[in-house]
């Protein structure tokens, strides 16, 4: 079932963007209160990943190539920001800001473009969720720095029955709502893949049928 109160439009964000977020911070990451969570972009997955991690008390480290974009993280209550296109070493800004300690969690949907920089910003023994390709599907892994951080990368696709279940429930105790940022007509679809291509979503982009 659908959490109660969302639209259809809303819950059609979970059972993907919603639920992978899910899965990468609580099922995979088991994040506590005052752990701290990097999320790369300003996708479906992060958005979602970063309002999951300030509802479970934790610190949000987030990037985007927009500063625009970085203030509506501020406003969902990101607490650090960085523009990763005029910060490329991103990975050691995060590790500077947490006193050399890094991160809990990395929300990794970039690949292997930005795979290095998030072994840099992970903390020791932190965990790095394998999500996305944004950046293509293959490509050089540092891996004696990882194997130094003695980190997890885990892969993940997505989550189970069970978990979106406990995920729907989290929803309707903590009362976040997925970021749209448009909505379009069925029969606008071609528009829509257009507008996600263009890059300038912030969150969800939905159907309307
Ligand atoms: N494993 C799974 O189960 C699973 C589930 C869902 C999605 N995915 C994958 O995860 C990735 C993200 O999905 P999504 O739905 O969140 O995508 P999306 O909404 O299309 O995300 C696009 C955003 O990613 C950011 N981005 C692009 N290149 C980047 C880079 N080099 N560094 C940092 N950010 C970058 C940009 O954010 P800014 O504009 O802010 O720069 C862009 O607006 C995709 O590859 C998707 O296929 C996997």
């Amino acid at each position: 079932h659908q959490p109660k109160g969302y639209s259809h439009a809303e819950s059609a964000t979970l059972t993907t963007a919603g639920l992978t977020a899910w899965r990468a911070l609580v099922v995979d990451g088991g994040i506590k209160p005052g752990n701290s969570v990097l999320v790369l972009g300003s996708g479906g997955v992060s958005v979602f990943a970063c309002q999951l991690a300030k509802s479970l008390g934790a610190t949000v480290f987030a990037t985007s190539s927009s500063n625009d974009k970085l203030e509506k993280y501020k406003a969902l209550g990101a607490d650090h920001l960085i523009n990763y296109k005029e910060d490329p070493e991103w990975g050691k800004t995060v590790r500077k800001l947490t006193d050399g300690r890094g991160v809990d969690h990395v929300i990794e949907v970039g690949g292997p473009g930005t795979l290095p920089q998030s072994i840099n910003a992970v903390a020791i023994a932190g965990h790095i969720a394998l999500i996305g390709v944004l950046t293509g599907s293959a490509g050089e892994v540092p891996t004696a720095k990882l194997m130094a951080k003695q980190a997890r990368l885990q892969g993940l696709i997505v989550g189970s029955c069970s978990d979106q279940r406990d995920f729907v429930r989290a929803l309707e105790a903590n009362g976040v709502k997925p970021v749209i940022d448009k909505t379009f007509g069925l029969e606008e679809l071609a528009d829509a893949f257009r507008y996600e291509e263009s890059g300038k979503h912030f969150g969800k982009i939905c159907l309307a049928f």
